[in-house]
């Protein structure tokens, strides 16, 4: 039996996915890449934004058509706009099989099975071998939910409250990837660097396994090439963290850390936690610390009371602290949360912004990739012809390359945003 994943939204999404499809093939279950072919068809929902929940729900409506041309095909719904809806989806798609909220992914093995159970009998499904999915490098979940409140955001509400991972059962985790030929971990949490392990003491004073441990332990795991980590939350990135990062040599020179706007009294409405004064700081003492460290952020233009002069602290800011590219979002009001209220801007003014912004946050990153043309970069190959550097810039190789191998490559052309490297 085959099944197909479709997953929209962030990283956590993706290792949500991920996590799900190993006990789907546990399970015996083969993925697929054609959904004709699947009988379980997994949609991992997202509903950050407004727009990226209702391109989940178009999705499934059409899987309505999908379901009817063969018969026992079992449709599962997850994630947070599974469970921000959950209430209402039965009614408004009665031909879901099951549903799986975000709060819920934990419980997915028990839940599925029940749902497998039910099918065993059905022999118009076909049986086959087991593929695999994240081969050389892999998120593993070391946190979930969130205990901030920004006000913007729909996640503690559908996410809920903090829940750490023991750090043996992420050392577990980061082990069972090795061992199946893994190379590159990126831990993953909403706010991953509050990460914190309250049965597990360490030091003299047997205080908290905190995220700098565990960055240390996960480098202490033979075979672990590369350690990247998401999305830290500025106002827990310490010095005690930034001195890992530095030390540990297979923590890469590549960080994103979300800033959400340039100007303190945007960032005061939206409960961030910290100033653009801080905010710099911390990039100074970052690049201080790893010269060679890309930063990438996320922005969001046109939050409710955004006058130009704050939109302005967002460009400049851009521009100050030279992030090397960013993902800006067009603010989308999300009911539930404490923002919901609020007047919104039209979405012209948005728009408007929102490229204007682009602009800037490209030109940067155009500039700054065009620095690394000619250099020699250490690449770990991903597939047939793609692999990435330190910094996280992917790179388009040319050369005999295999996946799961590190090899040194001359970068030749920086002009869009996935580099072209020459294998040396
Ligand atoms: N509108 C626009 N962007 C949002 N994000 C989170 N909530 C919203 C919202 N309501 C963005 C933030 C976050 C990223 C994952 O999505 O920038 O870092
Ligand atoms: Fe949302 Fe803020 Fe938590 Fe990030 S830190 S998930 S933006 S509430």
């Amino acid at each position: 039996m085959k099944f197909f994943v479709r997953t929209y939204g962030c990283q956590m999404n993706v290792a949500d996915s991920n996590e799900m499809g190993r006990h789907l093939k546990d399970r015996g279950l083969a993925l697929t890449e054609n959904p004709d072919e699947a009988s379980i068809m997994l949609v991992n929902t997202c509903t950050v934004r407004h727009h990226a929940e209702e391109r989940a729900f178009s999705e499934i409506g059409r899987l309505k058509k999908w379901k009817a041309q063969m018969p026992g095909r079992k449709i599962v719904l997850t994630g947070c706009a599974a469970e921000r809806t959950k209430e209402h989806i039965e009614d408004r798609f009665p031909y879901i099989d099951l549903v799986v909220g975000a709060k819920s992914i934990v419980d997915f093995p028990v839940m599925v099975e029940k749902l497998l159970d039910r099918r065993a009998t059905d022999d118009e499904l076909d049986y086959a071998v087991p593929a695999t999915g994240d081969t050389v490098s892999s998120f593993v979940t070391i946190m979930r939910g969130c205990n901030y409140s920004c006000t913007y955001c729909i996640v503690p509400s559908v996410r809920g409250r903090e829940i750490y991972q023991p750090r043996e059962t992420v050392l577990g985790e980061v082990r069972d990837r090795v061992r199946e030929g893994v190379r590159e971990i990126t831990l993953l949490g909403q706010t991953v660097n509050s990460y914190h392990d309250r049965s597990r003491s360490v030091g003299s004073r047997g205080r908290d396994t905190d995220f700098s441990d565990l960055l240390e332990a996960v480098a202490g795991i033979d075979g672990v090439e590369r350690i990247r980590f998401m999305s830290p939350h500025p106002y827990y990135m310490t010095d005690r963290v930034i001195e890992s990062m530095a030390r540990v040599p297979q923590v890469c020179e590549a960080l994103h850390m979300p800033v959400q706007s340039g100007s303190n009294s945007m960032l005061k409405k939206m409960a961030r936690n910290y100033s653009r004064e801080e905010y710099l700081r911390l990039i100074g003492k970052l690049r201080a610390a790893m010269p060679e460290m890309t930063i990438s952020t996320d922005i969001i233009v046109g939050f409710p009371g955004e006058t130009d002069a704050d939109f302005g602290e967002t460009l400049s800011l851009i521009e100050e602290a030279q992030l090397d590219w960013g993902f800006i979002f067009k603010y989308s009001q999300r009911d539930g949360t404490p923002a919901a209220d609020l007047p919104c801007f039209s979405t012209e003014l948005i728009e408007q912004r929102h490229q204007e912004c682009l602009a800037v946050s490209d030109r940067i990153a155009l500039d700054k990739r065009s620095k690394l043309a000619g250099t020699l970069q250490e690449i770990l190959v991903e597939d047939d012809s793609y692999g990435r550097t330190r910094g996280n810039y992917k790179v388009h190789l040319t050369g005999d390359i295999r996946p799961g191998e590190t090899v040194m490559a001359r970068i030749t052309d920086t002009e869009r945003p996935t580099l072209e490297g020459s294998v040396e």
